[in-house]
């Protein structure tokens, strides 16, 4: 790539940033904790609804210690409406690590961060390029927007490997923090009325439709078992219309998950 050319890239993207930045809550910290926190929400979560639970979750879980020791179930009342109800689960066992292991901090190693629970490695390179501000290459789905619009305008199956060359062109290893912001909220407009440039991609998955789905069966189990304390088979099938097998189905899911527990047929969330 020419020289120019990724001058000219980096200075549109800097220019855009410059005039249009988000002003995000978990932007105006470097606590690793916050930021922990909304990396995990915003993995599958669009930003509008993670913002306020951004705020609720951090007001009731202050840091580490009080997730780790806190019950799933009060983790999970709080995550109600962000759905991928698991998350919640790999947050608590991820904060209990980060507590026993490292004795309640994030490790500057993206390495360790990816070991976690429920941690890829664009999240883990994501959290320890925010709380750190250290030029850690992660790509994430709005970063990987701009790349495949600017780079590959006409390629299909687009491979992250080919993007990794670029992000390290242009990268700002002073701030890479900045960077990526910037990278971030290019790619979120970008999102934004066109084509989506990551259907080109090829690590592209399209999120799969919730209504009628076993998502939301465990979606609407989890929401019974946190409204009612303990439920069977019996009243699950009678308060949700989704068929006895589909049911049958995602219970044994959810226990296998280790979201749920079962005594004497009866279902709950400790
Ligand atoms: N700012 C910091 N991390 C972000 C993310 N994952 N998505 C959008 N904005 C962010």
């Amino acid at each position: 790539m020419k020289k120019r050319t990724l001058e000219h890239f980096k200075k549109t993207i800097r220019d855009y940033y410059k005039k249009n930045k988000r002003n995000l809550p978990w932007r105006n910290t470097t606590n690793p904790y916050h930021i922990f926190i909304s990396e995990l929400m915003l993995q599958q979560t669009q930003v509008s609804r993670v913002v306020k639970k951004y705020k609720e979750f951090i007001k009731k879980f202050p840091d580490f210690r009080s997730l780790a020791k806190a019950p799933i179930r009060d983790v999970l009342m709080v995550w109600q409406g962000m759905g991928y109800n698991r998350r919640a689960k790999y947050l608590k066992e991820s904060a209990l690590h980060i507590e026993r292991t490292y004795k309640g901090i994030v490790p500057q190693d993206v390495q360790k961060v990816d070991e976690l629970p429920g941690i890829g490695s664009a999240t883990a390179g994501s959290i320890v390029c925010f709380s750190y501000n250290l030029p850690t290459l992660f790509i994430e789905t709005n970063t990987r927007r701009v790349f495949i619009h600017f780079f590959f305008a006409d390629k299909k199956g687009v491979d992250d490997k080919d993007i990794i060359p670029l992000l390290e062109a242009t990268l700002d290893r002073e701030n890479p923090r900045e960077w990526y912001y910037a990278l971030m909220d290019y790619g979120a407009m970008l999102g934004v009325g066109r084509k989506n440039a990551n259907a080109r991609s090829k690590h592209y998955k399209k999120q799969s439709p919730f209504k009628n789905s076993d998502r939301q069966i465990r979606g609407a189990i989890i929401r019974h078992l946190l409204k009612n304390k303990h439920s069977n088979e019996n009243s699950l099938n009678s308060v949700l219309s989704f068929g006895q097998a589909r049911i049958k189905k995602n219970l044994l899911q959810l226990r296998r998950e280790g979201m749920i527990q079962e005594k004497k047929g009866n279902y709950f969330i400790v």
